[in-house]
């Protein structure tokens, strides 16, 4: 052993400029998806459990999509709150052609033309059960539930969709929906499979947001992923990329870092990560209780999925983060 230390990390900390030139990891608005909600009501409603974020009107829709595509965010992530008049046992208004997500993706388009739309295929926004699927009997049918996503999914694709985003954790559905893609001629929509998702209590807020969460009957862990599990993550994708997946997905996002690390190390295809509802509630409540500073902790979680192998994050926060990183 010398008098000295052989090596001085702090050496390369010292600077600003030297810890820019060594950062290994960096987000920028590029890697951003904004998730919003949409309302088919003529107001934007407040959502309690998010301050910050409304479900927006389709006027409020193409406002946002305009300002993501001068703050040179690539994608949106629509989330519909449908009026629970026209919801069923079945979520037949999911294959609404005249509904309120193909009314919004024609509204983006028109909005911002260069702005990549992203819509989750799912029941659970259209049942009066809150369900992903549809019921047979107590439980969620597997392949019946499937039929309807085709059909969800063909919609959305009619409507000029980009990207189909099944987050439903049904058996088989990337496969069927990109058959059914193909078949109608829809070889250009991608597929982004929610592939490793888990049974969270992170959603909370979220089912406060599209009105599901009176309505949920249960849980949904007969569907979604035990969060005990990791290697199942890697049977999911791997099944997913071998049904068509363009892209896949991890959700919920920071306490699941660990499951992004893993896909990215064993899989060449792009891997997401979604900074769900309860994620973004827990920074706001502490930052407006002056516990943590709000802007510093988001960006710092955002980063952290970069650091994580993420190629990119699903996010409440694009909007607000985009407009910090390009000053
Ligand atoms: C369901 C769906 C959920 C979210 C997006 N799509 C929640 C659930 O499975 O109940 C959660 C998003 C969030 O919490 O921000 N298809």
């Amino acid at each position: 052993m010398g008098l000295f230390p052989a090596t001085r990390l702090r050496r390369l900390r010292q600077h600003d400029w030297t810890r820019r030139l060594v950062q290994e990891n960096a987000l920028t608005a590029n890697d951003l998806i904004w998730s919003v909600v949409i309302t088919d009501q003529d107001t934007p409603e407040p959502i309690a459990a998010m301050p910050g974020v409304e479900r927006l009107t389709l006027k409020g829709l193409a406002k946002a999509a305009r300002e993501a595509q001068a703050l040179g965010i690539p994608a949106l992530a629509i989330f519909p709150h449908i009026d629970p008049a026209k919801k069923d046992e079945d979520g037949t208004e999911a294959v609404n052609r005249d509904g309120l997500i193909p009314n919004a993706i024609r509204t983006i388009k028109e909005a911002a033309p260069n702005l990549g739309v992203i819509c989750d295929v799912a029941l659970d926004p259209f049942t009066t059960h809150g369900h992903d699927g549809v019921l047979d009997g107590e439980t969620i049918d597997n392949d019946a539930t499937i039929e309807r996503l085709i059909e969800q999914a063909l919609v959305q694709a009619e409507a000029g969709c980009d990207v189909c985003a099944p987050s439903d954790m049904m058996d088989g559905r990337i496969g069927a929906i990109r058959e059914a893609l193909e078949f109608e001629g829809h070889y250009n929509t991608m597929i982004l499979s929610y592939a490793a998702k888990y049974a969270s209590g992170f959603y909370g807020p979220y089912r406060e947001a599209i009105g599901s969460a009176a309505a949920l009957k249960g849980d949904k862990k007969t569907y979604q992923m035990n969060p005990g599990n990791a290697a199942e993550a890697l049977r999911e994708v791997e099944l997913d990329i071998a049904e068509g997946a363009d892209m896949v997905m991890v959700k919920p996002g920071l306490p699941y870092l660990d499951i992004v690390r893993l896909l990215a190390d064993n899989f060449d295809i792009p891997v997401f990560a979604f900074q769900v509802s309860g994620e973004y509630a827990m920074i706001e409540a502490a930052a407006a209780n002056g516990w943590i500073d709000g802007e510093r902790c988001m960006l710092e979680s955002l980063l952290a999925f970069k650091r994580a192998g993420a190629s990119g994050i699903v996010t409440y926060y694009a909007k607000r983060a985009a407009m910090a990183l390009n000053g």
